[in-house]
């Protein structure tokens, strides 16, 4: 039997549309699955590509089954499940071969996965992969992390697998050990920070506007032809287009105001934080999901204060609405500005050196944030290498443009009670950046008052004292 140049364990969703696209760019692929029925299924259903997928009922099989040395691809839930498959897998596996776990790891797994695995002959790669069923299936965003040789011994799959922005594929090396599962962990912040936004528009257009769910969806597909085009503003708008097939109603308004989250964008925060780099809009989407989960006591809060009327009067109505596309522009800014912040401290922190235009290049296509956005984003940091996006000239120039449209919105949007924490965190995030001399001078006082931290004087250097003995009243 031909062997297979790769392998590919875990056969849910994302498992089976990566393995079917592998198979579909002309590589043998063996796959396995923990149940066999899943295996069985994959490959019933796998059509033509059938031929070139090698179904394994075990382990050993699957080893058996690719050439070595075998880069095995593992898509399996984050956590305790890729260690036991690890473990399961080292036994069966020689030196050279290549375990790339393509889950949403958290980095620091990763790394740990790193040094469990130094010394044994076996590389690692940990692999962000971004673009959901779809993605995987024709064409996802690819974070890689690991050794430059590990990366050159797997490229040219990834390269045929991954999407394609105008030709060029997104998917790249990023640096050394969590690298990948870093960058694709702030894709997901950002992907929090850019569908809550998106979520406070829409608040304020059927609580603020009462526009109707057509009216809405139109709003945004519209939006898509301009500044905002991203695949997330066009499947706002197909969402809000979509209607119940028995209920002929919104689906849109049938759908719980609950929303999950795995870890990702929470991740992102304390990384953030962690860093001290401060990641505003990104902690305000994640808090945001946070509070839509507690709906029991929401309601009852609702009924403790009573309801709101948040309508905005007609006179304002207009203009608010004029608005809203250039503010969740501004609001987008800021909170790129954060995710790419904390990617370029972590760089420093972890040694990556992260290769800030190609992340922007890599996630114009195939990735869930996906944009023309992003490619303003690449030439940005290959022309100036900015401290922070907000300082790119050219981003400059759209800040200047679309912030006053954020104010506004978020102005008229909070006297009407309605809640816009991204953008209005996003807006906080930029007065206080571009204010030269903020407030800070007083909290260092009151540092220094009630625990001698000292503070520095902008006329003479060194650390002082306030002689706060005097004024203690
Ligand atoms: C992607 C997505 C994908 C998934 C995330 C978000 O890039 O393809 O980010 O990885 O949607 O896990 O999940 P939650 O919203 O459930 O945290």
């Amino acid at each position: 039997m031909q062997h297979a140049e790769i392998g590919l364990i875990g056969l849910g969703v994302m498992g089976a549309n990566l393995a079917l696209n592998i198979a579909e760019k002309g590589h043998r692929i063996a796959v396995w699955n923990r149940t066999s029925e899943k295996t069985t299924q994959f490959a019933d259903t796998a059509g033509p590509l059938r031929e070139r997928i090698i179904a394994c009922e075990t382990l050993k099989e699957l080893t058996a089954a690719i050439r070595p040395p075998r880069p095995i691809i593992l898509m399996v839930p984050a956590g305790a499940a890729v260690d036991e498959q690890i473990a399961a897998l080292r036994p069966l596996l020689a030196a050279e071969d290549i375990i790339i776990d393509a889950g949403n790891a958290n980095f620091r797994d990763t790394m740990r996965r790193f040094q469990e695995i130094e010394g044994s002959g076996l590389t690692f790669i940990g692999m962000g992969v971004s673009g959901g069923e779809d993605g995987a299936r024709h064409g996802p965003s690819i974070m890689v992390g690991g050794s430059d040789e590990a990366w050159r011994r797997v490229e040219k799959i990834l390269v045929s697998i991954a999407a394609r922005y105008k030709d060029q594929p997104c998917v790249a090396r990023l640096g050394n050990n969590g690298a990948g599962h870093f960058v694709k962990t702030i894709h997901n912040g950002i992907e929090y920070a850019d569908m809550q936004m998106i979520a406070e528009v829409y608040g304020i257009m059927r609580d603020g506007l009462g526009l109707s769910t057509d009216e809405m969806a139109n709003r945004f597909e519209a939006w898509n032809a301009g500044k905002l085009e991203s695949y997330l503003i066009e499947i706002t708008a197909k969402v809000l287009a979509a209607r119940d097939p028995d209920k002929k109603v919104p689906v849109v308004d049938l759908i719980l105001d609950r929303a999950g989250q795995k870890g990702t964008g929470r991740w992102s925060v304390i990384e953030a934080q962690k860093m001290g780099v401060p990641a505003t809009a990104i902690e305000a989407a994640v808090a945001a999901r946070s509070l839509s989960a507690m709906k029991a006591e929401r309601e009852a809060a609702e009924q403790a204060y009573g309801a709101v009327d948040r309508s905005i009067p007609a006179a304002e109505a207009e203009a608010l609405l004029a608005d809203l596309e250039a503010a969740l522009l501004a609001g987008k800014i800021a909170a790129y500005a954060q995710g790419f912040a904390v990617m370029q401290a972590a760089s420093g922190e972890f040694y990556w050196n992260l290769p800030m235009p190609t992340i922007a290049r890599i996630w114009r296509a195939g990735c869930i944030i996906r944009s023309q956005f992003l490619d303003t984003i690449a030439e940005a940091f290959e022309e100036s290498k900015p401290a922070n996006l907000l300082l790119a000239p050219r981003f400059v120039e759209l800040m200047q443009e679309t912030n006053p449209a954020l104010r506004r919105v978020v102005a008229t949007a909070s006297r009407a009670g309605i809640a816009v924490p991204a953008l209005s965190s996003a807006l906080a995030y930029f007065d206080a950046y571009r204010q030269g001399r903020g407030t800070a001078n007083l909290i260092q006082g009151q540092r220094d008052f009630f625990g001698a931290h000292g503070f520095e004087r902008i006329d003479m250097p060194g650390a002082h004292h306030g002689a706060w003995a005097q004024s203690r009243g």
